[in-house]
């Protein structure tokens, strides 16, 4: 069995129109009513969280409901031990053409002749990982690891275990957290965009949107990459990050200590605003929402 990467996932949510106004703002591709894309096809679906057709949730509220893994083998439709329903299908995603825009470096120019872009707004490629609270640390991981074949990238002893799902790729696609208090449920959807310039594009239009930040931008030492994190109607945090670390089998695995350093290097908490850009042209603040753009 093969596991290379979510190809769908389904929210079961309160306010259908509001998640879809969410996902629309955020830069995903509605092709049918509550039916959404990113750039390289992986689906992105909302319903009513009572449509009868949905798999049981895993909490109250606007919650994930299914995901879909892309895998080569075929595998029977399953529910993890947090009571998340998986199932399984060959990939429909796409290439993205072109890619994202590399960062120089000192001594190392892959961008020659060519500006890094600057984005109007976000297109995410895919959704990249997703992270669950959950109550059974221990039985989650064995389940992703014996069952599904992920491996362990890094992780926190008796707090959280960063899983991938094939040998070389991404540092994580899964991120379970067991806190004193977390029952199972969703923490945030990961949105992978082309290059860490479109993080900030996006974020700033997201925010430009009206909808509010919880956190970012800033930068994750764990897995390297940069982040910002939006309040999701649909149900958690959604995320938009790039230029996370690449692992292949040579990768080994660390034991961290939870703690803010080791979540963010740096963030900035509320989000930036044409406001705290000090741009002329930015949108102004109304009084009394620090931190947030007023909807345009
Ligand atoms: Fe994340």
């Amino acid at each position: 069995m093969r596991i290379s990467g979510i190809d769908a996932i389904t929210y079961g949510v309160e306010d259908v129109e509001l998640s879809r106004r969410f996902f629309a703002d955020w830069g995903l591709k509605e092709v049918s009513p509550g039916n959404f894309e990113t750039l390289n096809g992986c689906e992105v679906k909302i319903r009513h969280k009572n449509d009868a057709a949905l798999p049981p949730a895993m909490e109250a509220g606007s919650t994930l409901r299914e995901v879909v893994w892309a895998s080569d083998v075929a595998m029977p439709a399953m529910t993890d031990p947090n009571g998340l329903a998986l199932s399984f299908r060959p990939s429909r995603k796409r290439t993205i053409h072109p890619p994202g825009v590399p960062a120089n470096a000192w001594g190392h120019y892959p961008r020659v002749d060519r500006p890094g872009p600057v984005y109007a707004r976000a297109e995410p490629v895919e959704v990249g990982h997703l992270v669950l609270f959950t109550d059974r640390l221990d039985e989650m991981e064995r389940f992703y690891v014996q069952r599904l074949g992920f491996l362990v990238s890094d992780r926190y002893p008796d707090r959280g275990v960063f899983l991938r799902c094939a040998p070389e790729g991404g540092h994580h696609d899964l991120f379970v957290l067991q806190t004193p208090a977390s029952k199972p449920g969703v923490n945030h959807v990961a949105f992978a965009v082309r290059d860490l310039y479109e993080v900030f594009g996006g974020g700033l239009h997201i925010s430009r949107c009206g909808w509010t930040t919880e956190i970012g931008p800033g930068r994750h030492p764990i897995s390297s990459a940069f982040f910002w994190y939006v309040k999701c109607p649909a149900g958690g945090l959604a995320e938009y990050y790039a230029d996370e670390d690449y692992v292949t089998p040579a990768w080994q695995p660390r034991e961290l200590t939870p703690s803010p350093e080791n979540f963010a290097e740096w963030a900035i908490t509320g989000g930036i605003d044409g406001t705290t850009r000090r741009q002329a042209s930015g949108p102004a603040l109304e009084a009394g929402t620090a931190g947030r753009a007023v909807r345009e």
